[in-house]
Formats: structure tokens, C-alpha cells, sequence
């Protein structure tokens, strides 16, 4: 594991299982969407030259907006050959694609509406559908997609992180995290009194870069615990993401990571 800060001392977290994994503490939300951004250039270029696609699974929630707009913006939306780019969902909410709540309303406003990108690139979620439906019907996508029958190798997976160190819609106590078969499943959120799509560990971990985005000051708890060398994190979904044949990065801001051991 490497440590990176921004602009501070190197932090020592626990070893994941991951061929590659790495901490980049940022000062800010704006640095840490700036790092994110170019990593997404430097991983489509990359998977553009070697295979002429870039799959790349987004994340919800609200901390990745400011990222999606910055990749629309005149700083980044050329340096990207969206012709060539393939964007997929890590999660949905179950509501329709113009529901304040939905996922993929959130890609649409602050990224999809402002880039050139082909329709058949964007492989959406269809949460209006019944959810074990809409699962069964992304895990098809995905087969024909990647036409591979082991997990899909994803070139990056965007994850974001709650409180309760859910990650994607992989909740504390869910069967969902037991999934090793499928590849996208549904799932009641109790908590949320709502169902859900998410893709299942296996196809997380199949990917070749994961990257998780985490922002505020109410994610200091919940980062320390994951991350602190001999914190008890092993049951939060957030931890169990480690990538065998790919790399982890997380970018986490300043002011979540104050209480990571240095
Ligand atoms: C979702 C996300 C979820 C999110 C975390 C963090 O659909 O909500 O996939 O896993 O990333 O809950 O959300 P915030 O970025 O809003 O804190």
C-alpha cells in the first residue's frame, strides 16, 4: 500500500489483499475531483489505445457531481475521446431516470448533457423497471458487453462511501454482499425503506482500477475505521472491496482522513 497526501506526511493503513493499493489525501473536494479527473484521462487513453474502449461504472450519491462537471468542462471534456467511452452504473436507485433520486439523472445533468457522447455508450440502469428484472437485464448487458463469461474486467469503477461504509448499493447485513455468482443483483434497503440495483463484489473486484471518492467531515468516523492500521472494519462492504488483478485508490479529502495514523 502506498500513501500519498497532497501536501502532507504519508498515512499507514492496513495492507488490503490488492496487487496495488494507495491513499491519496487531498486538501479539498476541488483537488480531490482535479485527481479523479485525470486519472479518468490517463485510464481512457490508456484502454482506448490498447483495446479502442474505455468501461468505466460511475458512482452516485452527490460527492461525484462536481467530478462529473468537471469532466464535462472546458478543462477536460476534449482531452476525451467519447466516441470511445462506455459508461456504466455501479448502482441505481429503483425510480425512474427523472427522479430527483436517480443516478443516472444526476450523470445526465451534470455530464451527459454537456458531452458528445453516443447513445449506445451509456448503458443506464433501467430503474423504472421491477428490480429483479432491471438486474437480470444489466447482468445480460453487461455479458454481452464484456461477451466474457468470467466477472467483466471494468477499466475503472468509481465507488463512493456512507457513513455506515456501504459502498455502490452494498448496504451493512445485506445478502447482496454474499453474492459470488451474479453479477448485478436487487436489493430491499431497509434502512431507506427503498430498493436498489448494485453490482455484486465479484464484478468490483474483477476491475482493474477501483477508485473511491470520499468527501466531509462526516466521513471521518467511517474512514478511520476502514482505514486505520488494526481498526475492525472486516464486516463494513466498504472493506471488502479489494480488486485481486487490479488496483485501489482512495481519494479522500482533508478533513475525512484527520484521524488517519501518519
Ligand atoms: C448511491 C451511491 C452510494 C454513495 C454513498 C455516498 O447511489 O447513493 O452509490 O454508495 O456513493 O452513499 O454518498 P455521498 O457521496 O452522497 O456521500
Amino acid at each position: 500500500m502506498t500513501r500519498r497526501r497532497c501536501a502532507a506526511p504519508p498515512i499507514t493503513p492496513p495492507l488490503f489483499p490488492v496487487s496495488e493499493s494507495e491513499i491519496i489525501v487531498c486538501q479539498d473536494a476541488g483537488e480531490l475531483n482535479r485527481k479523479a479527473a485525470e486519472q479518468f484521462v490517463a485510464l481512457a487513453r490508456k484502454a482506448q489505445a490498447a483495446n479502442g474502449r474505455f468501461a468505466v461504472a460511475l458512482s452516485g450519491g452527490s460527492t461525484p457531481k462536481a467530478l462529473y462537471a468537471l469532466l464535462a468542462s472546458e478543462s477536460y471534456r476534449d482531452r476525451i475521446d467519447w466516441r470511445r467511452v462506455h459508461l456504466f452504473w455501479g448502482d441505481e436507485r429503483c425510480v425512474p431516470p427523472d427522479h430527483p433520486e436517480s443516478n443516472f439523472r444526476l450523470v445526465h445533468e451534470s455530464l451527459l448533457s454537456r458531452v458528445e457522447i453516443p447513445a449506445e455508450n451509456i448503458h443506464r440502469m433501467r430503474g423504472e423497471k421491477d428490480p429483479e428484472t432491471a438486474a437480470a437485464d444489466y447482468e445480460e448487458e453487461l455479458r454481452k458487453f464484456f461477451s466474457s463469461s468470467d466477472a467483466p474486467r471494468f477499466d475503472l469503477i468509481f465507488l463512493g462511501l456512507g457513513e455506515d461504509g456501504h459502498t455502490a448499493s452494498l448496504f451493512p447485513g445485506s445478502a447482496a454482499l454474499e453474492e459470488k455468482r451474479r453479477w448485478v443483483v436487487s436489493a430491499y434497503v431497509a434502512r431507506l425503506k427503498a430498493y436498489r440495483l448494485t453490482l455484486t463484489l465479484p464484478v468490483i473486484n474483477a476491475a482493474a482500477q477501483v477508485t473511491f471518492l470520499v468527501s466531509g467531515e462526516s466521513k471521518r468516523a467511517v474512514v478511520t475505521q476502514l482505514l486505520s492500521a488494526g481498526a475492525a472494519s472486516a464486516n463494513l462492504p466498504a472493506a471488502k472491496v479489494s480488486p485481486a488483478g487490479g488496483k485501489l485508490t482512495w481519494l479522500i479529502t482533508a478533513d475525512a482522513a484527520q484521524d488517519l495514523h501518519r
